[in-house]
């Protein structure tokens, strides 16, 4: 399955949170191929393109989505924007929840539904697992981003339902040099300021962002793709060994280790469940479908994303 090689046959794709990180890269990826892109946006549409929603107060014109052959949903308050207060956690989860919920329930109820629903959640899903090797049919984990992704991919339940095809990519932590994780790794690493969190020992999923929009685009056009599906490269790494490859690729030393309890004092409960938690993930449903990764080691996928030569 490398549908890099021979683009598919142009689609009116809807694409809730494409003005994010990963929404972004995936929309010019989609109108570079041909495809009709029609971006949901929160605030006043500027082009024919768009169409207006508003998550939070449940809005959403139902005749707007005719004609739509699919829909990838990356939109949600983003997870490592601050430290998790008590009124963030909610903001987090209902942002997720209702805003899932409103495009399930309105492409339900549509004459003519498109065929799949492409519906973002993490890896977060599984929890803190430790040494554990965890593919899609491990059970949910304990703790808050557990929570909160299982009632992400419980709120598209209504598409489901209603015949469509659901997916939903499981993503690890994107790695792209102009936002999310490694972006703010960056300035600290150039700096010879890097260091491994905590001991060091936990695993960590990732995924390049060329890699995460070749999955959405798997989960659009590859049938058979349906329910979880794991959105990492098939090399986890330990977070010491993230710490020296980044060092090595940025020509730095990362000889400053940040303990577990400096990281909860800068950022409280989100240190344990986002920094400091393990997370082996096994991309199994990819690796059945035959996902080609461009970027399968964690050495290569940074220089590419960071241009830098071997
Ligand atoms: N990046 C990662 O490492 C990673 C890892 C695992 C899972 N994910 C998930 O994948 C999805 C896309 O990730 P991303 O990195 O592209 O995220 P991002 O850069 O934070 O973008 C998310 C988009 O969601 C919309 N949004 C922001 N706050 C919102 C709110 N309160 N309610 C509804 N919509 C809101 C915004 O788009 P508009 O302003 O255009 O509406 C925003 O651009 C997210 O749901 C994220 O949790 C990402």
């Amino acid at each position: 399955m490398d549908t890099r090689e021979t683009p598919p046959a142009p689609r009116t794709i809807l694409v809730t949170g494409a003005s994010g990180l990963i929404g972004s890269a995936l929309v010019r990826r989609l109108r570079a191929e041909g495809h009709r892109v029609r971006p949901l946006v929160r605030r006043p549409p500027r082009e024919a393109a768009e169409i207006a929603w508003d998550p939070a107060k449940g809005w959403l014109d139902p005749r707007e989505l005719e004609g739509a052959d699919a829909v990838v949903h990356l939109a949600g308050e983003n997870i490592a924007g601050g430290r998790w207060t008590a009124e963030r956690k909610r903001v987090l989860d209902e942002s997720r929840r209702r805003g899932t919920g409103l495009l399930a329930a309105t492409l339900a109820q549509l004459e003519h539904p498109p065929a799949v629903l492409v519906s973002a959640s993490a890896v977060g899903y599984y929890g803190d697992t430790g040494e554990e090797v965890v593919d899609e049919r491990a059970s949910s984990g304990a703790g808050f981003l557990p929570e909160v992704c299982r009632h992400w991919e419980a709120a598209a339940a209504p598409a489901r339902d209603a015949g469509l095809r659901v997916v939903h990519p499981r993503i690890g932590v994107v790695l792209a040099a102009d936002g999310g994780a490694l972006a703010k790794m960056l300035t600290p690493f150039k700096l010879g300021l890097g260091g491994r969190l905590g001991s060091g020992r936990q695993w960590m999923s990732w995924i390049s962002l060329d890699d995460v929009v070749s999955v959405l685009h798997a989960g659009v056009f590859d049938e058979r793709l349906s329910g979880p599906v794991n959105a990492v490269a098939p090399t986890p790494v330990r977070n010491d060994e993230f710490t020296a490859v980044l060092g090595r690729v940025l020509g730095r030393p990362t000889v400053a280790p940040v303990p577990a309890f400096a990281l909860r004092a800068l950022v409280g409960e989100l240190a344990d469940e986002l920094l400091l938690a393990s997370l082996r993930v096994e991309p199994r449903a990819l690796e059945q479908a035959g996902f080609a990764w461009e970027h399968a080691t964690l050495e290569g996928a940074l220089r590419a994303v960071l241009h830098r030569a071997a």
